[in-house]
């Protein structure tokens, strides 16, 4: 024996050999009272959860949130005290690869965020691009159909893709952060992240104020262009794995400044007025110049996960989780996300997801819920387990109760997306690049579009021409120099129904 932990069983009763199993004389079978060995085949049958339906390819780590202004007139939020520092948890994604894909591929990056704040989780959900491809969350499971892979082929379709953005013009702004420089960003360290819908604060005075959420890497901005990217894949699927662990071990912490963008319950209606844009659209940002970022304060990542699957795969994030002085919005997507998250995470981890250790919150919970699969822990009041109870159960808390919404208006699917205009914000960021950033904008999306039929091509390139002429421009020259590459135009998917 040495001084080493005994080797056990789950059930804690030691093993006496983890090297051979039990068998009928040294050539004989294998008994099935090995039950250890049994158990050891098991339990790697059950290794694996369900990847996330999107965003499953994802790096984790540990920080703090330090709040260094005072933005309590806007929010009661316990996690907005000034001066309060909250320990917190990130998880950095892409959406469209599978949990074995390569990181540096061209995508858009999920930034999520919990905060272990002293009124319970809040879970900042976000993107690093302020805006998303669609705004209605009917449209939600289309979209991420035509980035997954084509049920027969089993490839990606960028068939499918363009077909989709050119059918829904709405997707026009993200379309272009995505095929900018911002599309591949170096690591996770190197981007902005966004909370991208509108939320809502609410005050000590039952004030509301509808909110955006910014988070800018103080890192810098860096980029890969697609042929740095290609070299990097070649060498390594892991690069932003090895560079956010990498940074923290060596003791770099990455950090961003938070900011939020402000503007007063009632106010939309005027700013839909003057810009035809839907404070509640997630595919439109608000100007800076009409709303000006205010500073919060620093989120910084100091701390690995020690176990991956434990932290990073198990972690369940959810926009439904908000606590007194944040609130929604009737942003129409967010609307959907909060159902769609904690339903995902039934399936994907179980009834418990959140008494999972990277999933609990560190202040008190007391609930009503009963049972389920793989409850965990004894109730500390027993005899209070339904409600209202004389057995000093927990009770509500009036205080907490958010100011309510004022809405009004005929029940019926309105379509706001048909009337809202989708070019001007494309337009304002196109208008930012400078020249060689419009010409690799152009080369991206040529080569994106290889293989791609011509009709749907000419349906894109008019609504690129409709952001501006030289966009259209920019992208047909780019396409006719490319040339058209046989091989992918071959493997593009099932066009001809729609083509004849
Ligand atoms: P501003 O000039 O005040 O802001 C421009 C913004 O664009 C900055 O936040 C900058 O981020 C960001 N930006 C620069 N290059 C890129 C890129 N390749 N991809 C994505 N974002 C980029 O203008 P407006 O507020 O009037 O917005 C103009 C356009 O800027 C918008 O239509 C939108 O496309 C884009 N934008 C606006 C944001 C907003 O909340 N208003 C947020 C992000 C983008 P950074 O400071 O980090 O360099
Ligand atoms: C992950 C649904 C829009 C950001 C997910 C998951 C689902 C989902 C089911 C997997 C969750 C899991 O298994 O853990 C939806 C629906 C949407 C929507 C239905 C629209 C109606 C958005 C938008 C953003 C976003 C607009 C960003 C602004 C993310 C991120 C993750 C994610 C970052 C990964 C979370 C993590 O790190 O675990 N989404 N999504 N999604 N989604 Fe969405």
């Amino acid at each position: 024996m040495t001084d080493r932990p005994r080797l056990t069983t789950t059930s804690g009763a030691p093993v006496s050999s983890n090297q051979n199993a039990k068998t009928v004389g040294r050539n004989g079978p294998v008994l099935l009272e090995d039950y250890q060995l049994i158990e050891k085949l098991a339990h790697q049958n059950r290794e694996r959860v369900p990847e996330r339906v999107v965003h499953a390819k994802g790096w984790g780590a540990y920080g703090t949130l330090t709040v260094t202004e005072d933005v309590t007139k806007y929010s009661r939020a316990k996690v907005f005290k000034p001066g309060s520092q909250t320990e917190m948890f990130a998880r950095f994604s892409t959406v469209a690869g599978e949990q074995g894909a390569a990181d540096a591929e061209r995508d858009v990056r999920g930034f999520s965020l919990k905060f272990y704040t002293e009124e319970g989780n809040w879970d900042l959900v976000g993107n690093n691009t302020p805006v998303f491809f669609v705004a209605d969350p009917y449209k939600f499971p289309d979209f991420i159909h035509t980035q997954k892979r084509h049920p027969r082929t089993n490839l990606r379709s960028a068939t499918a893709m363009w077909d989709f953005w050119s059918l829904c013009p709405e997707s026009l702004h993200q379309v272009t952060i995505l095929m900018s420089d911002r599309g591949i960003p170096t690591d996770p360290s190197r981007m902005n992240g966004y909370g991208s819908h509108t939320f809502s604060l609410w005050n000590d005075n039952g004030e509301r104020f509808w909110v955006k959420f910014h988070f800018k890497t103080q890192q810098g901005h860096a980029h890969f262009v697609n042929e740095e990217a290609e070299k990097v894949i070649a060498k390594s699927r892991e690069s932003y794995q090895e560079a956010l662990y990498g940074m923290i071990e060596e003791g770099r912490f990455p950090k961003w400044t938070m900011f939020i963008q402000v503007m007063p319950e009632g106010e939309e209606e005027q700013f839909e007025e003057k810009t035809g844009w839907s404070a509640f659209d997630l595919t439109k940002v608000w100007p800076h110049s009409m709303y000006p970022l205010i500073k919060v304060g620093e989120m910084e990542l100091n701390r690995n996960p020690e176990n991956y699957f434990v932290e990073v795969e198990q972690s369940a994030f959810n926009p439904s989780n908000v606590v007194p002085g944040i609130g929604f919005s009737p942003d129409r997507m967010l609307q959907g996300r909060l159902f769609s998250y904690p339903d995902a995470h039934r399936y994907r981890i179980g009834t418990h997801y959140d008494t999972l250790s990277v999933n609990k919150p560190k202040s008190p919970v007391h609930h009503y819920h009963q049972g389920g699969e793989m409850t965990l822990g004894l109730a500390t009041n027993p005899d209070a387990y339904y409600e209202p109870n004389s057995f000093n159960g927990p009770v509500e808390d009036p205080s907490v109760e958010e100011p309510p919404h004022k809405y009004a208006g005929q029940v019926g699917r309105h379509d706001y997306r048909g009337h809202a205009d989708h070019y001007s914000q494309p337009r304002a960021l196109f208008e930012l690049f400078d020249d060689g950033q419009k010409q690799r904008l152009f080369g991206n999306i040529a080569g994106a579009m290889q293989g791609v039929p011509q009709f749907i091509v000419d349906r894109q390139l008019a609504h690129f021409e409709k952001v501006h002429p030289d966009y259209g421009a920019g992208v047909r020259k780019a396409i006719a120099e490319q040339g058209r590459d046989d091989a992918e135009a071959s493997l593009s998917t099932s066009h001809s129904a729609a083509a004849e």
